[in-house]
């Protein structure tokens, strides 16, 4: 089964309804393997962080013993346990949904019809070590049984099964939210563990909530410092960027868990695979497999097993990387390493080629002439003079082993080719300037430089200043200029341009570097009325982190603001800017109008800013100042003939600026026509609160509509769940028909407790659910929009999504509390 069948816990009131009822339950198997010695606590369970197997991001629920009887072979087939992977742990979902009549835990009999001490016992008899599963609360994600009260009995019930791991997570925990329950609860199965007798790796797994860093030293082998990992890019930068600064904490038998891995499951590029082992070796985190070893493809098992990389992670100094530099979504990580040598790790976070580098002075590295740098995916050794920099391609990570070079050692100089190509217009008039910059980080000089650029058929690169150079010394560059001429019929989209170095260096060795930089190609926009911020800007200058589209400009990451929100009115789409600001698009000559919405945003409120429209070189529309709190101003430009549209933020330094529903018209269109993209609203709760109900209706939720909280018409639905998680939605109105329509979205605003947003759907005469594989963490009094593509809700097999037969849609809202919802729709 390719993808992942993710939270499918959230779903487990409701499948209750659905599942037969009378599961078989059977009795713990009698005759448990005799305890070992009692564990001293002295003992590291894990020197180094764990390495194995996990069933969760690939399988979710669908885990039998099958599967970890064939992952088992699998590890050892493929090479992966002799690389170091051991554990092979089953996640949740693995018991019966009732304890036996002795109160045990019960294996699943139609998942586990041999019970798990025999799947234990075909672990270990391949070298291998067996994980399971419990949770700190009354039922367990999925809504299996808890162990919260049963510590004892069920540690015994693990220990007497020959368990080696334990996953122990974080839902349906009765929690009053303190640090002093986690701790208590948490510690509670450590004391059981350690009564059992049984050495356990202990996996703390609740998600970072109590700071577990702070205090689960000495109770805990490793601990979350997260929410749960999903299969992209943006959730693999946001948990890097959380546990990077963690590294104090860190250390043998006490490591931080950022989640476990996704590489191989399809939503990534294997450059952000690479980083995604690159970053997790350098934060010594647990490597924990997360696909589907069975069916995994060379490349996916080429990067899980790259002994270099495992090396670092498991080295036995057992340091985190400290966090050297961080700057612009360009991050340094420098690691020591048992026997002297440092890993440092040059990670690009943006979505540029960039160059990462760091003086080896600011790093752990001792003086020296020169280091040998080893880059451990590439195998390449070049040596360097002072500066440890390459150009990292967008997502990339460089991970050099570095130690000080020797004498006689004959090592090719590090020469960092970088490039920036901006925006690209086709068209004869409308050449862009590539500038490439080839330096010499070597100790050494470099002699006969010589750069080219190559860009795809059609295309035309010429050179505007020298691309040869008899000679650069250490840190002498060759800057060029180019002009890009892309071809008239060109369309949008990136195309890249290598660009490559070659030199001579030593005794008349040669040597060539490359980098690719991306072209962006923008045209202008086809006919129609459109929302401004579904449309690729040729360049964007932004007071404060990237310029966010359909949220506010919440701070220095991307997709960390809000919903846009002016003098109390939300609004769903637009642009979240900063001051100073400057949002470049190219019309061609081809508009008519924009009409835009602008203020201060509510959440950070800086003022006074003024928003400016230009056409070509004239201001034709402008809101003066604008205060904070002030109510939205709409701005109306006439932009006929205009080739290139400017909107411009000034003002107090770093103050939200929002262009709210900001849409374009250009062509013929109307003011009645409709906005792309289209939206079909499927609630609105402007007459009431459209049917919704809660799922659990026994769980006392309620559903009421109200003004608090809207992003179209008057009214939204404000929804109050007393215990965590529940479902809430309606039946689709008969007459709607989704079809056309790529995923479902809605809007929410939470009050005193964070949530996760997720959304479902039943289909077919059946009603068969189908749930989205992904969710979205929303912090306290925060707003956003959830949305999940049709592409990514999966359905029960046999089922397939006809966007023509949905009946119902639900909206799942994971902690107790009161949230807000509106705008249920189709995009
Ligand atoms: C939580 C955990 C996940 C996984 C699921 C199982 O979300 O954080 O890693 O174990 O529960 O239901």
């Amino acid at each position: 089964m390719l993808g992942s069948v993710r939270s499918l816990r959230t779903l487990a009131a409701v499948l209750l309804l659905l599942v037969p009822a009378g599961v078989v339950t059977v009795a713990a198997p009698a005759g448990a393997a005799p305890p070992a010695a009692p564990a001293s606590r002295a003992e590291v369970l894990a020197p180094t962080p764990p390495m194995g197997f996990n069933d969760w991001n690939a399988f979710g629920c669908e885990v039998d013993e099958e599967l970890i009887r064939e992952t088992a072979d699998t590890m050892v087939a493929a090479g992966l346990a002799a690389a170091g992977y051991s554990y092979v742990n089953i996640d949740d979902c693995w018991s019966a949904k009732e304890r036996g009549a002795d109160g045990r835990l019960v294996p699943d009999p139609v998942k586990f019809p041999h019970g798990i001490q025999a799947l234990a016992d075909y672990v270990h008899g391949k070298g291998l070590k067996l994980g399971i599963y419990g949770d700190a609360g009354t039922l367990t994600c999925a809504g299996y049984p808890g162990s919260l009260g049963h510590e004892d009995l069920d540690a015994r019930t693990w220990a007497g099964w020959g368990i080696d791991y334990l996953k122990y997570d974080n839902c349906n925990n009765q929690s009053d939210g303190s640090q002093a329950d986690y701790i208590r609860r948490y510690t509670a199965m450590r004391q059981a563990l350690d009564r059992a007798g049984r050495p356990i790796v202990y996996s703390i797994c609740e998600w970072g909530s109590s700071r577990p860093w702070e205090w689960a030293r000495g109770v805990g082998d490793l601990w979350r410092t997260t929410g749960d990992i999903s299969d992209n890019w943006a959730s693999l930068r946001s948990i890097i960027a959380q546990n990077a600064p963690l590294y104090p904490y860190a250390g043998p038998g006490h490591w931080n868990d950022p989640d476990m891995l996704e590489i191989g499951n399809g939503g990534m590029t294997a450059t952000e695979y690479r980083t995604h082992l690159s970053t997790w070796a350098m934060m010594a985190a647990p490597l924990i497999i997360g696909t589907d070893l069975r069916n995994a493809s060379a490349e996916t098992l080429a990067i899980l097993g790259n002994r270099e990389v495992i090396a670092i992670d498991q080295d036995p100094l057992g340091v985190q990387a400290e966090v050297v530099s961080d700057r612009d979504g360009l991050m340094v990580l420098d690691k020591p390493l048992a026997g002297g040598d440092r890993a440092i790790a040059l990670y690009n976070a943006t979505d540029h080629l960039a160059t990462v580098g760091v003086p080896a002075g600011d790093t752990g590295l001792d003086p020296a002439g020169a280091y040998r740098l080893r880059d451990v995916w590439t195998g390449a050794v070049t040596e360097a003079a002072g500066t440890i920099e390459a150009a990292v391609p967008a997502h990339g990570t460089v991970v050099y082993r570095v130690r000080a070079l020797r004498h006689h050692e004959h090592v090719a100089p590090a020469v960092t080719v970088a490039a920036a190509l901006p925006t690209v217009v086709p068209g004869a008039d409308s050449a862009a300037a590539l500038t490439t910059t080839v330096t010499n980080r070597g100790s050494g000089p470099v002699r006969q430089v010589a750069v080219t650029a190559a860009a795809p058929a059609g295309w035309v690169v010429t050179p505007a200043g020298a691309t040869r150079r008899p000679r650069l010394g250490t840190d002498q560059n060759l800057t060029t200029r180019w002009t890009v001429r892309a071809p008239d019929d060109v369309t949008a989209g990136e195309y890249p341009v290598r660009v490559t170095a070659r030199y001579a260096w030593g005794r008349g060795a040669t040597t060539t570097t490359s980098s690719t930089v991306v072209a962006t190609v923008v045209t202008a926009p086809a006919p129609g009325r459109r929302a401004l911020s579904s449309v690729v800007p040729y360049s964007t200058a932004n007071g404060l982190g990237p310029v966010e589209r359909d949220q506010s400009n919440g701070a220095a990451g991307i997709g960390d603001g809000n919903l846009l929100t002016i003098g109390g009115r939300y609004y769903n789409r637009g642009l979240g800017t900063a001051a100073p600001g400057e949002l470049v698009y190219y019309l061609g000559g081809t508009c008519t109008r924009l009409v835009t919405d602008v203020g201060v945003d509510d959440e950070a409120p800086a003022a006074p800013a003024t928003f400016t429209v230009h056409g070509d070189d004239t201001a034709v529309a402008t809101s003066g100042p604008l205060a904070a709190g002030a109510a939205p101003v709409t701005l109306t430009a006439d932009l006929t003939g205009v080739r290139w549209l400017r909107l411009t933020t000034t003002g107090t330094a770093g103050a939200h600026t929002d262009w709210a529903d900001p849409v374009l018209s250009c062509g013929a269109a109307g003011p009645d026509d409709p906005v792309l993209p289209l939206r079909q609203t499927v609630f609105s709760f402007e007459s009431g609160t459209d049917g919704f109900t809660v799922a659990n209706p026994g769980t006392g939720g309620t559903v009421t509509q109200s003004t608090a909280f809207h992003t179209d018409g008057a009214a939204g639905l404000r929804v109050e769940t007393p215990v965590p998680g529940n479902w809430f939605g309606a039946p689709v109105p008969a007459s709607l028909d989704l079809t056309g329509r790529s995923g479902l979205a809605f809007d929410l605003r939470t009050e005193d407790v964070g949530t996760v947003g997720e959304i479902a759907v039943q289909v077919g005469d059946a009603l068969t659910w189908c749930q989205a594989g992904r969710w979205a963490w929303t912090n306290p009094h925060a707003s956003r929009t959830i949305t999940e593509p049709f592409a990514d809700i999966e359905c029960p097999s046999g089922v397939t999504l006809d966007v023509a037969r949905i009946r119902v849609v639900w909206v799942f809202l994971n902690t107790g509390g009161v949230v807000h919802i509106d705008h249920v729709r189709a995009e």
